[in-house]
């Protein structure tokens, strides 16, 4: 083990192109904060660094569909997330952001030695460029067809239909988002930093140096090294951005991914003109808290960025969380599925703690979780009223009803009361080795069973009755709980700290080091208390039921939005109706019908007779794949010939929004011949 003389501690910069929520906060913001308050409570010197990442595509993107610059949307969400941040307590030492002037030079001057150094390589490859509009075209600024599924809107990175990975190249009829003409390939140069190079480095470095690291994340820096690794552009062509600062590189700017780590630094800077012992002495110990799709940017490209630079540290942990799902499905922006931070400051006013409880005790540290409100409900009424609330509620009560506030002489321990307090030591033992483990989730149900101890305690000793039997033995009670009650106030300061706050001061009390954690004499008799007042307070099924229809409401908004539902027709008789002779069949044969893209030539066993049916579905079925699929066949359409074959009928298939087609089946095997009516 290195021994280190202090901790800097990032936390991942979110873009700027939209609000943060309890997916930002569960995955990054929450552990990073407990731990660096933890830190501080001890007394180490510690750096907590946060900011916002203000270049990128998809800013430039928002900007133009709503009209407005770059600059106007990262200044709007910078000051959202900042705000909100502020007001859940994230307890960063300096919230920057990368449009900042002092990140624009730190990370050009970055890029400067690199270049300077000779560490790129240069590259020249053929882009897409829009004449029209004079640039080169990112990939997100092209769509087009995608080549696996049709979906005519897929962009020049993904298919947001089927999901798949694309080169812009693939795209079918690709169009520009800027003119919407088709664009055309244009040579341009860029800047790369050879990776290939770096990675028996990377191999010593992480698979043999950091075996420590959280098995999701060292699994990812191996499969990624493995996997072999290539030099990679920091250089676009883009006018939003910091610009490259070399001559021939006019008009194109860093990579996001290049000057967004880069922001860690200039943010230190910013914080102090001491930045350099936090960055470049080794006696620093560098941790980045992140999201699992930033693994790689933090443990392989930016270290070699810093390795490459030559005078910084590296990163010692880099403790990444797995996703927070929100009631099920993925968390997800442009579809709303969130839980926004600063709708639930207006709709929770008061309950920063209870989210952050909730978050950290489901915590996605090894696996993906979900967040449902039933469970942030239940998180608040069984465990923080249930168990916390309560047990320091009833220990200040009593104090204040026995004795009036003034905490009363203890007389001599019983055994019970000597292990109770001894469990304290054991559970602050507990407590402080998983969170130097990053093992948050079960650093705070440690703390749980403090406060699970004092419950019990109480319960136990039952002071409401002793004290008619023997009044002088309940003063000892009163004043175990007391010191079990300030016991609580710091091995909670760094999960709860807004309640830990209100506690000490119900309590009188002044906050306490982490090393004091343990004691037993944390109040001295006589101290005096406030008057008690509650420290949660239940959460009500009508508040739970809010949110969930909120959430009822934007899935509702996203179907509409993806079935194009065609308005009704015109009302028919049943007659008209009762005229189709629509029954179930059975797919016995399939062809394609030779020259047609579309058309299956399909033989189908009616439960009359066998008959040949011509189908427009050869796009979204393979003939093989279709034998025995039941259908609805309707059979007394009139016959018709297409390519010179006679269909006789049509089978009926419902339409998704996309185009594709599913059969109209029967929810479970029938007697073919059977009628729809
Ligand atoms: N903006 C990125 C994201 O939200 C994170 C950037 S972290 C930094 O995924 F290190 F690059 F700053
Ligand atoms: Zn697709």
């Amino acid at each position: 083990m290195k021994n280190f003389k202090r901790t800097l501690i990032t936390s991942a910069l979110p873009y700027a192109n939209g609000p943060v929520h309890i997916g930002h906060l569960a995955g990054v913001y929450v552990p990073a904060d407990i731990y660096a308050r933890y830190l501080r409570l001890k007394g180490e010197e510690v750096a907590f660094i946060g900011g916002s990442d203000e270049h990128g595509v998809p800013i430039t993107l928002k900007a133009k569909k709503e009209g407005i610059t770059p600059q106007d949307v990262v200044d709007k969400y910078h000051g959202m997330i900042k705000d909100s941040f502020e007001k859940f307590g994230i307890s960063f030492d300096i919230y920057s952001r990368t449009s900042s002037k002092i990140h624009h030079e730190t990370a050009s001057e970055f890029f400067k030695t690199l270049y300077d150094k000779g560490d790129f390589i240069e590259q020249t490859s053929e882009q897409f460029y829009d004449e029209e509009a004079n640039q080169f075209l990112a990939d997100r600024y092209i769509t087009g067809t995608c080549p696996r599924c049709n979906y005519e809107k897929a962009y020049g990175d993904q298919c947001e239909s089927c999901g798949s990975t694309l080169n812009a190249t693939d795209l079918i009829d690709p169009k520009s988002v800027l003119s919407g003409n088709k664009p055309v390939m244009k040579v341009t140069k860029h800047w790369f930093l050879p990776l290939d190079q770096y990675e028996p480095w990377l191999r010593e470095w992480i698979l043999e140096g950091h075996k420590e690291w959280k098995p999701n994340v060292y699994g990812q820096c191996k499969s990624w090294i493995d996997g072999g690794l290539n030099p990679r552009a920091v250089t676009r062509d883009l006018d939003w951005g910091v610009p490259v600062p070399i001559e021939e590189a006019k008009g194109k700017v860093l990579y996001v991914w290049f000057d967004a780590p880069i922001g860690y630094i200039s943010a230190t800077k910013e914080w102090t003109p001491d930045w350099k012992k936090w960055w470049k002495d080794p006696e620093t110990k560098l941790i980045h808290f992140i999201g699992k799709d930033n693994i790689v940017f933090h443990c392989i490209i930016f270290p070699a960025m810093l390795k490459a630079e030559g005078s910084y540290i590296l990163p010692e942990n880099v403790p990444a969380n797995e996703f927070l799902n929100l009631e099920g499905d993925k968390i997800s922006t442009s579809r709303n599925w969130a839980v926004w931070l600063h709708e639930y400051l207006e709709d929770f006013p008061g309950k920063e703690d209870v989210l952050k409880y909730t978050l950290t005790a489901n915590a996605p540290e090894t696996k993906d979780n979900d967040f449902t409100w039933k469970d942030f409900q239940t998180r608040n009424n069984s465990e923080l009223v249930a168990i916390l609330g309560n047990f320091v509620n009833r220990t200040l009560v009593l104090t204040d009803k026995y004795y009036n506030g003034e905490v009363p002489v203890s007389g001599e321990l019983t055994e019970y009361d000597r292990n109770a307090l001894r469990e304290i030591s054991n559970l602050k033992a507990e407590v402080e080795k998983s969170l130097d483990t990053f093992h948050f989730r079960e650093a705070l149900k440690n703390a749980m069973d403090m406060a699970r101890l004092g419950n019990k305690y109480l319960a136990d000793m039952e002071p409401w009755k002793v004290v008619k039997s023997d009044p002088e033995r309940v003063k000892t009670i009163m004043n175990v709980a007391l010191q079990i009650t300030a016991n609580l106030t710091i091995v909670f300061e760094p999960f709860l700290p807004f309640s830990m706050e209100k506690l000490r001061g119900f309590l009188n009390l002044e906050k306490f080091s982490w090393q004091e954690l343990g004691r037993t004499d944390l109040i001295g008799a006589g101290h005096k208390i406030n008057t008690p007042e509650l420290l949660f307070e239940k959460i009500e099924d009508e508040a739970i039921q809010a949110q969930v229809d909120k959430l009822l409401a934007t899935k509702k908004a996203n179907e509409m939005e993806e079935v194009k539902v065609n308005p009704a027709k015109d009302n028919i008789e049943y007659e008209d109706f009762a005229k189709m002779d629509i029954r179930i069949g059975t797919i016995i044969a399939a062809e394609k019908v030779a020259k047609t893209k579309k058309l299956l030539k399909l033989t189908i066993d009616t439960g009359i007779d066998q008959r040949t049916v011509v189908s427009g579905i050869a796009e979204y079925f393979e003939p093989e794949k279709i034998i025995g699929q039941q259908v609805s066949l309707l059979m007394n359409l009139a016959p018709k010939t297409l390519k010179g074959i006679e269909s006789q009928g049509m089978i009926l298939m419902a339409e998704n929004s996309d185009g594709s087609l599913v059969f109209v089946t029967p929810a479970s095997k029938i007697k073919d011949g059977s009628e729809v009516r």
